[in-house]
């Protein structure tokens, strides 16, 4: 007790002596001030109350002298006088007899010609006097003010003040030493608790743990600022640092390398797919295995006895674990369920969706198919594993079922609903279910993660905790976070891309376009959720009311054909062309036609070289999670040319918002916007252009998988503490 008092309650009383001292300094000054106000207020009214005696007696001295000496019945005015203008001294008799009329008058003339305040022990007494002197109109009157009182005064606060401050001092610290007695007990109650009931448990894992996070904190913090901006080596770092380098098991439906058999032999396709486009980078930095459908006509000559294949061809830093489906099950799941039902389900673009029985089956049993290809391909009992989109929302739950331990990052690569439209789903628990397995559930957006907090509000038993953005489910944590998805910086693609000049002329002459016609482009898989029947006819707007591009400009639209199994996407196709026909009969002239629709998949060579020939790209989805083609645009134009007209319901539109933003359902409105991107002029375009490529260079794909491996990390780090605890796992 009597240590604790030496080094707690010892020092404590000190630093509140010290205030106490400090504050009676700033008080006194204070009740001085207040003092001096007070004082004039006073002689001001002392002589406003006698100011007709004092007129009417001034030439009559023995009265004067009487109506001073009622100004001196107030106990705190010692003494009072008045001087002529003839400087005669007029004075009541404790009045000091040092003062004279002319240095009255000096004191007055120094303070302005009104009114004089001064303190002096003139009087030759051993107590100092504050002095008023003020104008009058034929002289002036002087009152004596005691001071003493407020000394006394003065006295009885700093008394005051230093028992108040003693007895806070006493009060804080006892109460402060009571509080921390508890809460150290409740302590290392809970800690006893954890480590098995032991009093004398050795606390040594813990406290390393402990120092484990801390110093992970503060080394992401470190980090950030010394390893510049996200690459491929900073990921491979990040991995290394945070997670020791442990490989990576992606699970996406669509592998990066389809094997195709043709004519001259087996190709390599690159699938148009947004997750492949933004995950292919981060496998090749981080390597590790991607488990897939082996959708190829040759992926199986491909692979060796484990269905695996290194990729990239030629570069060979990761594998790819290849799935077979049988028609059948493909039909079911991927063309059914997932494409049938999930995807119209969470795009607002007026298609319903379709929830087959036997598709769920299907869909049921293929997720268990992929988990266990998971579990099969991971070399620890506590892998990091990232599952894509919406193919495999069981797969989650699947895999932790077998890897309790995993950290599994669940991304969703399109929109989430809202809670009622969701709630049409016959399996909407289940689906839930499956994705609260996971670690962590992303989505591109803020708006996404808050449409799946409300549907896991209102179809499942959990515990929400909003300000954490994270659903409970006894011990089982799952945050939700908003990750945009992006693309790699620089795109590989650019790097071998002929120069600009040379795609220009290049593409125009594969269209059979003059070198000075101007070009749009849109690039897209042919999917309804990606309104280019909208674009078309907001090329029609503009032909229709700018006349000066009729003959110029033409809209090279590449649709790479998609889920064709699929009748609405058979019925898009053909009102797709029928469209672009009707547009083109409309406003051919001799040999030009407004739109060149090229309905067969391009490898990302081509893509590249029609971003970099053309004046304007236009990506009109109608609803869209991020949407990678407009950061592609962007990342293809390193000659800062080039207009970007992007409708308002894709997720990119939120970050670039240089772009020319449009509601692609407002047709006369987006004619409008593409007129304005032909006119735009170069310097504007560059700024707009600069300032996208900058954000995009910045939040890239590399970003984007970093931060989630870098929020899984702690989200382990933290686990491991917890459960060490004995507690459920904040985030
Ligand atoms: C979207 C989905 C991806 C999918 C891509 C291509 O971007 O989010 O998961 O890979 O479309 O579709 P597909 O059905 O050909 O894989």
């Amino acid at each position: 007790m009597w240590r604790t008092t030496t080094r707690f309650l010892l020092p404590l009383t000190a630093v509140l002596a010290l205030l106490a001292v400090v504050g009676h300094a700033a008080l006194t000054r204070t009740t001085s001030r207040w003092f001096d106000a007070d004082l004039a207020l006073r002689s001001q009214l002392a002589i406003e109350s006698a100011r007709t005696s004092l007129i009417a007696h001034w030439d009559q001295r023995d009265h004067l002298v009487q109506v001073l000496a009622a100004i001196t019945r107030d106990e705190r005015i010692m003494g009072a006088a008045t001087c002529g203008d003839d400087a005669t001294l007029v004075a009541t008799e404790a009045f000091p007899q040092a003062f004279t009329c002319h240095a009255i008058a000096r004191e007055i003339e120094r303070a302005g010609g009104e009114i004089a305040t001064w303190t002096t022990t003139a009087n030759g007494a051993s107590d100092p006097v504050r002095v008023t002197a003020t104008r009058f109109p034929r002289g002036a009157i002087i009152l004596v003010h005691d001071l003493s009182y407020l000394e006394r005064r003065e006295a009885t606060t700093r008394n005051l003040l230093l028992i108040a401050f003693l007895v806070l001092a006493l009060v804080t610290a006892g109460v402060t030493m009571l509080a921390a007695r508890l809460a150290w007990h409740g302590w290392t109650k809970q800690l006893r608790r954890a480590l098995g009931g032991n009093p004398t448990a050795d606390f040594r894992p813990l406290v390393r743990d402990v120092r484990t996070l801390v110093e992970r904190l503060v080394g992401e913090r470190e980090e950030g600022v010394r390893a510049g901006p996200w690459g491929p080596e900073r990921l491979r770092a990040a991995l290394t640092h945070h997670l020791q380098g442990e490989r990576v098991v992606i699970l996406a439906n669509r592998e990066p390398y389809i094997h195709e058999r043709t004519a001259d032999g087996i190709r390599v396709v690159h699938p148009a797919s947004g997750l492949v486009t933004a995950l292919e980078p981060v496998m090749r930095a981080c390597s590790g295995v991607w488990v897939a459908h082996g959708s190829g006509s040759a992926d199986r000559d491909m692979v060796d006895a484990r269905d695996i294949v290194r990729v990239p061809p030629g570069e060979e830093s990761y594998e790819v674990r290849r799935v077979w489906l049988s028609e059948q099950e493909e039909d079911g799941y991927y063309y059914g369920f997932s494409n049938e039902g999930l995807w119209p389900l969470c795009h607002v673009a007026h298609t319903r969706p379709v929830f087959r029985a036997t598709d769920w089956e299907h869909y049921v049993r293929v997720n268990q198919r992929f988990a266990d290809a998971v579990c099969e391909v991971v070399d620890s009992a506590d892998p990091v594993v990232l599952v894509q989109d919406y193919h495999f929302a069981l797969a989650p739950r699947m895999i932790r079922e077998r890897l309790p331990k995993a950290t599994i990052l669940t991304f969703w690569h399109i929109p989430w609903p809202n809670a009622e439209r969701f709630g049409i789903c016959p399996w909407r628990e289940q689906l839930l279910d499956g994705l609260l397995g996971s670690s962590i559930v992303g989505f591109h957006t803020q708006q996404h993660c808050n449409n799946f907090i409300d549907s896991v509000d209102a179809f499942m038993e959990s515990r929400i905790d909003r300000e954490a953005t994270a659903v409970i489910q006894g011990r089982h944590r799952t945050l939700v976070r908003p990750y945009p998805i992006s693309i790699e910086w620089p795109v590989h693609w650019v790097e071998t891309s002929p120069p600009i000049d040379a795609c220009r002329a290049g593409v125009r002459a594969e269209l059979g376009l003059a070198p000075d016609a101007l070009l749009g482009v849109g690039i897209d898989r042919l999917d309804y959720t990606k309104g280019i029947e909208e674009r078309l006819s907001a090329v029609d707007q503009l032909l229709e009311h700018h006349p000066e591009f009729r003959g110029k400009f033409t809209f090279a639209q590449l649709a790479a054909p998609s889920r064709t199994k699929i009748q609405h996407y058979k019925d898009l196709n053909e009102r797709i062309e029928r469209l672009a026909d009707q547009i083109n009969r409309k406003w051919s002239r001799d040999d030009y036609r407004p739109i060149a629709l090229l309905r067969e998949h391009h490898e990302p060579a081509t893509v590249f070289r029609y971003y970099r020939a053309a004046e304007l790209c236009y990506v009109s989805s109608l609803h869209d999670g991020m949407n990678l083609v407009a950061k592609e645009f962007v990342a293809a134009r390193d000659d800062e040319r080039g207009v970007l007209v992007l409708s308002q319901f894709t997720g990119a539109a939120r970050e670039l918002t240089e772009a020319l933003i449009v509601n692609p359902y407002d047709l006369m409105q987006a004619g409008n916007a593409l007129a304005t991107a032909l006119r735009m002029p170069r310097e504007e375009q560059r700024e707009r252009m600069r300032s996208m490529r900058r954000l995009v260079s910045e939040f890239n794909v590399y970003r984007w998988a970093g931060r989630m491996l870098v929020d899984a990390a702690s989200l382990r780090s933290r686990e491991r503490l917890h459960g060490r605890l004995g507690t459920s796992g904040g985030p």
